[in-house]
C-alpha cells in the first residue's frame, strides 16, 4: 500500500513539474504582442517598441540574428529619390537600390498612383486559363525591349521563380521534343541564381548550399569570367573569355550532350562582384550551344532594365538567349514581379492538343505588380533613364577609380551604374584576405561603418571581398562624389583594423 501512495505522488509531482515547464518555456501562454495592442488602442508606434518586436518576432532573410545581440537591427522606414531613412530619421544615400533594383528611384507618386487605379478596376485575377489587360500589355511591351528572337513571356513573382520556371520549362520541351534524357542545367561558379530548391541547385555557391542537401540533382558548374583573377598567360580578357566559354563545351562533352539542356549565365556575374565578360565570350557560348542544341539562359534578374547601360545586357554584349529571366527592376521593385522570355520555339509543343506545362504561380503577373511595371517602364522612357546610365557610367567609374590610391582597393569593375571594389591585402600581388581577416573586415568593420557614414551598399564576400555598388539610375555626378567620399573615408583607416 504504502509503495502505492508513493509511486502515485511520484507521478503527481511528475506532472506538477511537466505542467511548470511547459508554462516557463511559454508553450501555454500568449506572448504580450506590443504593436498589436498599440494597434488596437490607436497608441503610437515608437522605434523602441519596432526594435524590441524586430528582434523577437521577425526572422530577416540571410541574416546572422546573433550579430544582433548587443546592437539594434536597422529599421528603414522611409524612402525619397536615392535616399532611405530609418526609424529615427537618419538618412542614408542607398547605393543598392534596395537589392539592386529600385532602378527609377524611391517615391515615385505615379506609381502609387497606378496601382491605386489598378486596385479599383481589377484587384486581383490569376493568370491561370484567365488573362487580363495589364498582363497582355507587359508582355508586348516586354518584347518591344528585349532580342529579337524572344516573343513569349511567362510572368512570376520574381528572379528565382523564373530561374525554376525556365529550368522546368526546358525539361519538358525536351520530353516534348523527342530529347527526353536533356534534363542538366550547367552554370558558374560563385553564381547566385536563387534559392527554391532547382534554383539554389542552380547556384553555384557553396556555402549557402551545404544546408540543403541534397539538391535538385544534376547541375554542374564551369569557371566564370572574373578577369582580376585570370591566369597571367592570358593576355586578353577576349582570349579569357573564349578559353571560359570553352570550359562549358568541355562540361557538355563531360556529361554527354544528350543529356544537357541549358546554360545558366548572367551577363554581368554579381556573386563575386561583377564579372563582366568580353562578347565574345557569349557568342562562343552560343555557338557551343548551337552546335548541342542547348539552351541558353540569360540571367538578367539584376542586369535588366537599364543597369548595365542598355535595357537589356543581352543587347549591350550582343547575347542570343533562348530564355531571358528578368525581375527586381520590371517595376523598380514597386511590386514584386518576374518575367520569363523566351523564344517562340519553346512555346510551339504547348500549342496544340492536351499539353500544358503543369507550372505557376498565384500571384504571378499581378495586375496591379503588371500595371506598375507599365508606368514604371513609362518612367524609363520619358525621363531615358537607360540613356542616363550609358551617358554617366564612364564617369561613375573614373570617380570610384581615385579610390585606387588606397592600398586596401584592389580593383574596381563592372558597367553601367552597377560595379564592385574588390579589397585585397597585398595590391602587387593581389592576396585576398583570408576567411578570419574578412569576417573582422566586412562584419566587424565595414557594413556597420558604411551605414554610420550614410552609405547603403553591400560588403559581401560570397567570392573574395568587395563592396558592391546598384544605385538608382536617376543618380549623376554629384552624387558618385558624395558615394566616393564616404568609401574614401570608410575604407581609409580600414587597413588598420588588423
Ligand atoms: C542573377 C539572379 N538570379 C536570381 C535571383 C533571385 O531573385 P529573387 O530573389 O527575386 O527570387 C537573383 C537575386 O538577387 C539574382 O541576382
Amino acid at each position: 500500500m504504502a509503495v502505492k501512495e508513493s509511486r502515485a505522488k511520484k507521478l503527481v509531482a511528475g506532472i506538477k513539474s511537466l505542467l511548470k515547464r511547459t508554462v516557463k518555456s511559454g508553450a501555454a501562454k500568449t506572448p504580450k504582442l506590443a504593436l498589436v495592442e498599440a494597434r488596437k488602442e490607436g497608441k503610437k508606434i515608437t522605434p523602441a517598441m519596432l526594435e524590441k518586436s524586430a528582434k523577437k518576432h521577425l526572422w530577416m532573410h540571410f541574416t546572422r540574428h546573433g550579430s544582433f545581440a548587443n546592437k539594434e537591427i536597422p529599421i528603414m522606414a522611409k524612402a525619397e529619390g536615392h535616399y532611405v531613412y530609418d526609424v529615427h530619421g537618419k538618412k542614408y544615400i542607398d547605393g543598392l537600390s534596395g537589392l539592386f533594383s529600385v532602378n527609377a528611384g524611391h517615391g515615385r507618386k505615379r506609381l502609387a498612383d497606378a496601382a491605386s487605379k489598378q486596385i479599383s478596376e481589377l484587384d486581383f485575377f490569376p493568370l491561370w486559363s484567365y488573362a487580363h489587360p495589364p498582363a497582355i500589355e507587359l508582355a508586348e511591351r516586354l518584347i518591344s525591349y528585349a532580342p529579337k528572337n524572344l516573343s513569349r513571356v511567362f510572368f512570376t513573382t520574381g528572379g528565382g521563380e523564373a530561374v525554376e520556371s525556365a529550368w522546368k520549362i526546358a525539361k519538358q520541351y525536351f520530353k516534348m521534343t523527342g530529347k527526353p534524357t536533356k534534363h542538366k542545367v550547367i552554370s558558374r561558379h560563385v553564381a547566385y541564381h536563387g534559392t527554391s530548391q532547382g534554383a539554389l541547385s542552380i547556384t553555384g555557391i557553396p556555402a549557402m548550399k551545404k544546408m540543403f542537401e541534397p539538391l535538385v540533382p544534376s547541375t554542374f558548374r564551369i569557371p566564370n569570367t572574373n578577369w582580376y583573377r585570370a591566369p597571367s598567360s592570358f593576355k586578353t580578357e577576349e582570349e579569357f573569355g573564349i578559353w571560359a566559354a570553352n570550359r562549358a563545351e568541355e562540361m557538355i562533352l563531360f556529361e554527354d550532350p544528350e543529356t544537357v539542356a541549358a546554360i545558366f549565365v548572367e551577363p554581368i556575374q554579381n556573386s563575386g562582384g561583377c564579372f563582366t565578360a568580353h562578347p565574345a565570350y557569349f557568342k562562343r557560348l552560343r555557338e557551343i550551344c548551337d552546335k548541342y542544341d542547348i539552351l541558353l539562359v540569360a540571367d538578367e534578374t539584376i542586369t535588366g532594365f537599364g543597369r548595365s547601360g542598355a535595357m537589356f545586357a543581352c543587347e549591350r554584349y550582343g547575347i542570343e538567349p533562348d530564355m531571358m529571366i528578368t525581375a527586381k527592376g520590371i517595376t523598380s521593385s514597386y511590386q514584386p514581379l518576374g518575367a520569363l522570355l523566351l523564344t517562340e520555339r519553346l512555346f510551339e509543343p504547348f500549342t496544340t492538343g492536351t499539353n500544358i506545362l503543369a507550372h505557376g504561380y498565384t500571384f504571378a503577373a499581378h495586375p496591379v505588380a503588371c500595371a506598375v511595371a507599365l508606368e514604371n517602364l513609362d518612367i524609363f522612357d520619358e525621363e531615358d533613364l537607360v540613356g542616363n546610365v550609358a551617358k554617366n557610367s564612364a564617369l561613375f567609374k573614373k570617380t570610384l577609380e581615385k579610390l585606387y590610391d588606397l592600398p586596401i582597393v584592389g580593383n574596381i569593375r563592372g558597367d553601367g551604374y552597377f560595379f564592385a571594389i574588390e579589397l585585397v591585402k597585398d595590391k602587387k600581388t593581389k592576396e585576398p584576405f583570408t576567411a578570419p581577416e574578412r569576417e573582422k573586415l566586412l562584419r566587424g568593420y565595414l557594413a556597420g561603418k558604411l551605414l554610420e557614414e550614410g552609405l547603403y551598399c553591400r560588403a559581401d564576400d560570397r567570392g573574395d571581398s568587395v563592396i558592391q555598388l546598384a544605385p538608382p539610375l536617376t543618380i549623376g555626378a554629384k552624387e558618385f562624389n558624395e558615394i566616393e567620399q564616404i568609401l574614401r573615408k570608410v575604407l581609409t583607416p580600414a587597413m588598420s583594423k588588423f
